[in-house]
């Protein structure tokens, strides 16, 4: 006999990896007649709270897009705020991500940021590559079209020295040569702020996820909104491609 069930105990598990794109800052700012870092920093706090949910949840997988590679294009002062909060996030947070069993990884071509920031995701990788709690994967500088393209031509320079046959080459194989190496694909893809696409976000490992789209803004993006986009994941039928069973 179970002593004292929860409430939730016949409650589904929570989908293994949850992707957000965050978007809306920006807008949440003009409504308030705030300049757009307001949003961003209020972004941050956002943020914040979503990994303290993901871990209440259980998830086990969290990927936050925070800048993509096409991103570069907004104006350099924005381009220095957002650097700036993920500065000063990796700097006041890992302390406390470190000690609530949180491992940190960074994917997109981070290495690519100022070296004071390079210093700082790799301090926070590997101060947490051995925790167990939820694995927090931050996408900086990331685009799925570059990230294709390189995990090709690395495949080819294999092929090329005689490492690997063209025979060798397979989805599995493939998917070794991207960032997420070792993280399996996100189930749901959730986006903030109304809009309705990927913004070159995580192309080849979506491919199967549930998508959901919300009318939310990043900024007031709750622990509710995180349930609710859940709940609406636990309705879809994930066939793949098979028949309803
Ligand atoms: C998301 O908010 C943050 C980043 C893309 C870095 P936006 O800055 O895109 O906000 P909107 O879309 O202009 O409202
Ligand atoms: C996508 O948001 C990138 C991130 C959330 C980091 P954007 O606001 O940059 O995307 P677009 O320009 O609307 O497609
Ligand atoms: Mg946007």
């Amino acid at each position: 006999m179970t002593p004292n069930p929860s409430p939730q105990a016949d409650a589904p598990p929570p989908p293994r990896h949850v992707a957000i794109i965050m978007d809306g800052n920006g807008r949440w700012a003009k409504a308030r007649g705030l300049p757009r870092v307001a949003g961003h920093q209020r972004g941050v706090d956002a943020l914040r709270g979503v990994v303290e949910a993901g871990q209440e949840m259980k998830i086990d997988f969290l990927t936050l897009y925070a800048f993509s590679s096409e991103n570069w294009k907004r104006p350099p002062t924005e381009v220095d705020d957002l650097m700036g909060l993920l500065r000063l996030y990796l700097r006041r947070e890992l302390r406390d991500l470190h000690r609530n069993g949180v491992r940190i990884r960074f994917i997109g071509e981070w290495r690519r940021l100022a070296v004071d920031i390079v210093k700082l995701i790799e301090d926070a990788e590997s101060t947490t590559a051995q925790n167990y709690g939820l694995t927090l994967v931050i996408a900086v500088n990331y685009g799925s079209h570059r990230e294709i393209v390189e995990a090709t031509k690395r495949i080819a320079a294999a092929v090329a020295d005689g490492a690997m046959a063209v025979g060798d080459i397979d989805e599995e194989v493939f998917a070794t040569h991207l960032h997420t190496d070792g993280i399996p694909d996100p189930d749901l893809v959730i986006r903030t702020s109304g809009e309705q696409r990927l913004s070159n976000f995580l192309l080849w490992q979506a491919g199967y996820a549930e998508l959901v789209f919300m009318d939310v803004l990043w900024p007031d993006f709750n622990k509710t909104s995180l349930e609710q986009a859940i709940d609406e994941f636990h309705h879809r039928e994930r066939r793949y491609g098979a028949t309803s069973g």
